[in-house]
């Protein structure tokens, strides 16, 4: 059930984040979003409360723990509780590495890997607490599969999934937290903007015209979150049918 479910999503100002949002909220979920731009961020929110939702946001860098902290504080200093959380920001400025393009590393490490085990560890006295909640993260195809560009990017996929994977041994059993992992291919946002190495974009370019629409991600979360409490729904990967890698 995701009605009354009280929901965090970073990276909710635009994409799959965003998309899952609105979808969420229209199944009676109480939505926090969080991102950088607050233009956007209260544009959605908006947007769900003249749908006849519910939603509140705060501005967050998920790269800061203190921030990351005051934004699971305001889900439960406003609601009372904490259901789910999908730490789903990120970026993807895909390069070769003799380009040394050693600031996007940087940032990719920043919001990929250490944003996501902020938004982990932010949660994780509440839902130990309570015993139960659900903590969704959004790795990538990439996070499987490793192409020439990909290298920065595939290991802060990966490194999602092998903390996602920590979190369910640690967590599941013990205080009955489920962990999920999503991984999509190719899907139509602006996620690719970020990319500056024109040697990696047109080979990109030509990926994502086939890519599938945000939409799907969105479902994908919710079936995750609808499933009963005692059924974990670990790991979904879901690309576009003419995707082959
Ligand atoms: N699109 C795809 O093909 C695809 C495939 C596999 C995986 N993914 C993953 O899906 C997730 C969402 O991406 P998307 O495709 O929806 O891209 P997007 O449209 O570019 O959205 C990225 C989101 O991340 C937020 N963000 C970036 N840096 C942030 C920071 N420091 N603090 C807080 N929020 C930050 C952005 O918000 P602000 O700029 O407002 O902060 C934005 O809301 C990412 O983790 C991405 O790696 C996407």
């Amino acid at each position: 059930m995701t009605k009354d479910k009280v929901i965090i999503m970073t990276g909710a100002s635009s994409g799959i984040g965003e998309e899952t949002a609105l979808l969420l909220s229209q199944k009676g979920a109480k939505l926090v979003l969080a991102a950088r731009r607050e233009d956007k961020l209260k544009e959605l929110a908006q947007k769900i409360h003249d749908q006849g939702g519910e939603a509140i946001y705060k501005t967050t860098d998920v790269t800061s723990s203190e921030e990351m902290d005051a934004l699971a504080k305001y889900a439960y200093d406003t609601y009372g509780k904490i259901d789910v959380i999908v730490n789903n920001a990120g970026l993807m400025p895909l390069s070769l590495l003799h380009k040394r393009k050693i600031k996007e590393w940087d940032q990719m490490i920043d919001v990929n890997i250490k944003g996501v085990l902020y938004g982990v560890g932010a949660v994780l006295p509440y839902m130990r607490e309570m015993k139960s909640g659900h903590i969704i993260n959004i790795s990538s195809v990439a996070g499987h599969e490793i192409a020439p560009g990909s290298s920065v990017y595939s290991a802060t996929k990966f490194a999602v999934r092998a903390i996602t994977e920590g979190l369910r041994m640690e967590e599941s059993v013990s205080n009955n937290i489920r962990a999920t992992i999503i991984s999509p291919g190719a899907v139509s946002t602006a996620l690719t903007e970020t990319i500056t190495d024109e040697d990696v974009k047109p080979s990109i370019d030509d990926v994502y015209n086939g890519a599938i629409k945000a939409d799907s991600i969105a479902r994908t979360i919710a079936f995750a979150i609808e499933e009963p409490e005692d059924v974990a729904v670990n790991e979904i990967i879901i690309r576009p049918t003419n995707q082959e890698w």
